[in-house]
């Protein structure tokens, strides 16, 4: 049965016409077993059961000579493949070259790379044209990753709940490691190795300090041995106050000598037992986590002084951006810039700053964060949400491809016009060497993976777009549809149909118009824009919509908080006036009247209620498609997403009645002529 857990690795018998031209392009593989590179080992592992799926044939597997149709796996020195003078020199560690060449006057394919990893990826990639149906003579393909860090953040507690997580139990069984490594381990790095990921956080950014006690090096050490030879390494969050919890020490202060030499100690123990250990990812003074602030110091300070520790092993801090503070009444949207733009250029070298893709938190649409831009002497790296905490969590069917290349490609104006997003975090906007891309994983033991079938896709995407920012959410559906559903245009078509109408639906039917945060609190499932009594003013949806009898919408121009002045003066002036503003915008940054005019001719009351509205035939739509290609799909995949789509259905009706209802009562105004009233 098709229950998921193959992911888009799925490699099924391919139609036979297919098989019989690839069973002799891809007619056996050639690789120096005796080197003992344990990536170029899972590489040819990973290509003879992909052909043993796909063709139906045990692929004769020789380590020196090539025959026609072999498939040769090789790192640049290797001798058949320095003779071919492939152009590796720019590939980086991590890229490949796939070359149809002859050897000895055979038709062969090559895939070559500077390091084992290299290689792996480029099995993967050829790999994946098998699956989608395209032939394999006359390639050429160089790739190379444009981001350094490609990481999953797991929020998974050492208790095996998932923090935001719906998709079961934290796949890491801390209780059976380091003894028992788990299959899926192996499968989980497979997945990831195949998209490009090359690390993992392994536990929640509200870290517990006993992550970084003896016996969870021991597990983090287990893990981080299975996922070695698939180029991934593993990181840990750390808690910031761990030196008082583990160490006994009076104080958390970064710059008391006591306090980096405890962490100075404990980075060399993880070391000891993770030689390749990735380094730290810290949450500090943000949402009651402890922090340098503490101790009156700055996020640089404590930045740096774990960076010392990691430093002499090659290691890396990623310091999280998303802070805001109950004792700050500034515009929540604010804070992050407030607390960072000074330190621009004061984080030691192996420090890169990690900041969430929108300045308040994962809404269905958010303008891009104004720190991307405004620290050229920063390595930025970009936070997505993979997990759906505020997009219909398991059942709702959103692809994020449209929301990660929104932001990626958005223009920042720091340099001029063309200072997108994705020439921030990859580097070529400011120089910079560290790079880097974290999703916030949606991976939990269920046998899907990630909740839903549909869910996986956005895994996908993110390692696609870790590994090419300026990829294209669109082309990314496509090929996804293609390893998931198999390579039937019909389907592709279709659900790629859907997927591209997946984000703007949600967006309609929860937050159209740039509304956010409007999520019943504490969970974030469901409508609840009237919530308004919670002790933290930022916590409740009325603070972000402020919609009274005159109106709807934040003001962050002069007249209110002013967060537009933390962007580039272009964007600045764009955002400042309503005219200018785009409208899925709007109320982001504008407080406007109900008879505000649109551009469509409508009122604003008459627009949000059109938007909500079309959320819902959005989402009906979207249903129907699914339907139309029931015969193509296995059954049991498909009654799954056919029921999460009547699940999606009635929530987005649920939220456009709520919304609507709620938004009636507070201008006074009837629903605009031709809306159904709430069901
Ligand atoms: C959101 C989320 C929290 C999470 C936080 C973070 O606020 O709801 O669960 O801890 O983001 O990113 O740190």
């Amino acid at each position: 049965a098709e229950d998921g857990y193959d992911l888009w690795l799925r490699y099924r018998p391919l139609p036979a016409g297919i098989q019989a031209r690839d069973r002799a392009q891809a007619a056996a593989l050639v690789y120096d077993v005796d080197r003992h590179d344990q990536s170029i080992i899972k590489a040819g592992e990973e290509i003879e059961r992909a052909l043993a799926g796909m063709l139906g044939a045990q692929v004769p597997n020789y380590s020196q000579s090539v025959v026609p149709g072999a498939i040769l796996l090789g790192t640049a020195d290797e001798p058949r493949i320095k003779a071919l003078n492939l152009p590796l020199g720019s590939l980086g560690s991590e890229g490949y070259v796939i070359r149809s060449a002859t050897i000895d006057g055979k038709a062969v394919t090559v895939i070559a790379a500077n390091s084992g990893v290299g290689v792996l990826y480029g099995s993967f990639a050829l790999i994946e044209r098998l699956q989608r149906g395209l032939p394999i003579d006359g390639l050429d393909i160089s790739a190379a990753p444009k981001l350094k860090l490609r990481l999953l953040d797991h929020w998974d507690n050492l208790d095996r709940t998932v923090e935001r997580g719906y998709a079961g139990q934290s796949i890491w069984d801390w209780w059976k490691l380091p003894d028992f490594k788990s299959p899926r381990y192996t499968d989980y790095a497979r997945a990831n190795a195949s998209i490009g990921i090359n690390g993992a956080v392994l536990n929640n950014v509200n870290a517990k300090a006993d992550s970084l006690t003896a016996p969870y090096i021991v597990k983090a050490a287990a893990l981080a041995d299975v996922f070695r030879p698939y180029g991934i390494k593993v990181y840990l969050s750390a808690r910031w106050s761990a030196p008082i919890e583990l160490g006994h020490l009076k104080t958390a202060d970064p710059l008391d000598p006591a306090v980096a030499t405890w962490w100075k100690a404990k980075a060399d123990e993880i070391y000891a037992a993770i030689p390749d250990f990735g380094g730290f990812l810290v949450k500090a003074n943000s949402e009651g986590q402890p922090g340098p602030q503490d101790y009156h110091r700055s996020h640089a300070d404590g930045a740096n002084m774990l960076a010392a520790a990691v430093k002499p092993h090659g290691g890396v801090i990623m310091w999280r951006a998303f802070v805001y503070a109950q004792e700050n009444p500034e515009d929540r949207a604010k804070q992050a810039y407030d607390d960072f733009k000074a330190l621009d250029g004061r984080f030691a070298d192996n420090v890169i700053v990690q900041v969430k893709n929108g300045a308040i938190d994962f809404q269905p649409r958010e303008p891009f964060h104004p720190l991307f831009g405004a620290m050229p002497g920063t390595p930025l790296m970009m936070e997505f949400q993979i997990t759906k905490e505020y997009l219909g969590m398991a059942t709702h069917l959103v692809y994020l491809g449209p929301l990660y290349e929104e932001a990626l490609q958005a223009d920042t104006w720091a340099h001029g016009k063309g200072s997108t997003v994705a020439k921030v975090i990859d580097g070529s906007l400011d120089h910079h060497a560290l790079t880097g891309m974290a999703g916030v994983a949606n991976i939990g033991s269920d046998r899907d993976w990630a909740g839903s079938t549909f869910n996986q896709a956005n895994w996908f995407v993110f390692g696609r777009m870790a590994w090419n920012p300026d990829a294209s959410a669109k082309t990314v559906a496509g090929e996804w549809s293609e390893l998931t559903f198999g390579p039937n245009p019909q389907v592709t078509s279709t659900v790629v149909d859907m997927m591209t109408t997946s984000r703007e639906a949600v967006v309609n039917y929860m937050e159209p118009l740039g509304l956010a945060h409007m999520m019943g609190t504490g969970h974030h499932y469901g409508p609840a824009p009237w919530v308004h009594e919670l002790a933290r003013p930022e916590w409740n949806p009325v603070y972000y919509h402020k919609a009274d009898a005159t109106g709807i919408g934040f003001d962050r121009t002069k007249t209110g908080s002013n967060a537009v002045a933390q962007y580039a003066p272009h964007v600045a002036a764009m955002f400042a006036d309503p005219k200018t503003t785009p409208e899925r915008n709007l109320l982001w940054f504008h407080h406007v009247g109900w008879d505000y005019p649109m551009a469509s001719g409508r009122t604003l009351w008459e627009e949000l209620a059109a938007h909500y509205t079309l959320g819902v035939s959005q989402v009906a739509d979207m249903h129907g498609k699914w339907r139309s290609i029931q015969p193509l799909i296995d059954p049991e995949r498909y009654a799954k997403t056919d029921i999460f789509l009547s699940i999606q259905q009635r929530e987005a009706q649920w939220w456009r009645d709520a919304c609507l209802a709620y938004f009636a009562s507070v201008s006074g105004r009837p629903l605009p002529a031709g809306e159904a009233p709430p069901a």
